[in-house]
């Protein structure tokens, strides 16, 4: 009777992600909240803390382009995702996305702490509906304590004009 051998695997220590097109793996606590792994210890703080209930959206970064909370995302759930945060929407010489540079254009950002985390909303939204509706848009369920949604509304709208070859 053949027999087979079995070759032993190495064990993989740690959970490998990519963040912003870069390489990490991450060797600590598995439960630990995405959200806490880019702020403490990448030192990626576009992400913010806004609520402790995972409601606010102040966290949006794009889990395998799909929007998510970071604080709600353990990194045991993100072996070998790929992650973008608002640090990586830049062009590599440092120019702005498109929706970046609409919230600029607006003049969107009023105190900006939930800004990061907009940004991130919008960005899904008009990859998935690049001509959107204030209807779209208001189901964005980011919260601003600040009101600036008037302006994250126009904002939006004009890069959807913008990634649509239509500059205003
Ligand atoms: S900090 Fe993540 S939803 Fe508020
Ligand atoms: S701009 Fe201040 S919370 Fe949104």
């Amino acid at each position: 009777m053949q027999r087979t051998t079995i070759v032993p695997q190495p064990i993989r220590k740690g959970i490998d992600v990519s963040i912003n097109g870069k390489h990490f793996r991450h060797t600590g606590d598995p439960d630990l909240p995405l959200l806490w792994y880019l702020r403490d210890e990448l030192r990626l703080t576009g992400c913010k803390y806004g609520c402790d209930d995972k409601s606010c959206g102040a966290c949006s970064v794009l889990v395998n382009g799909k929007l998510k909370r970071a604080c709600a995302v353990p990194m045991a759930k993100l072996v070998d995702a790929d992650i973008t945060t608002v640090e990586g929407l830049a062009g590599p010489d440092g120019s702005l996305h498109p929706v970046q540079q609409a919230w600029v254009d607006e003049d969107a950002i009023l105190c900006g702490y939930c800004q990061p985390g907009q940004i991130m909303a919008a960005v899904d939204l008009l990859a998935r509906k690049p001509d959107p509706g204030d209807a779209d848009i208001d189901r964005i369920a980011n919260l601003c304590r600040c009101g600036s949604y008037p302006r994250i509304r126009r904002a939006i709208h004009r890069a959807a004009q913008i990634l649509q070859g239509k500059p205003k």
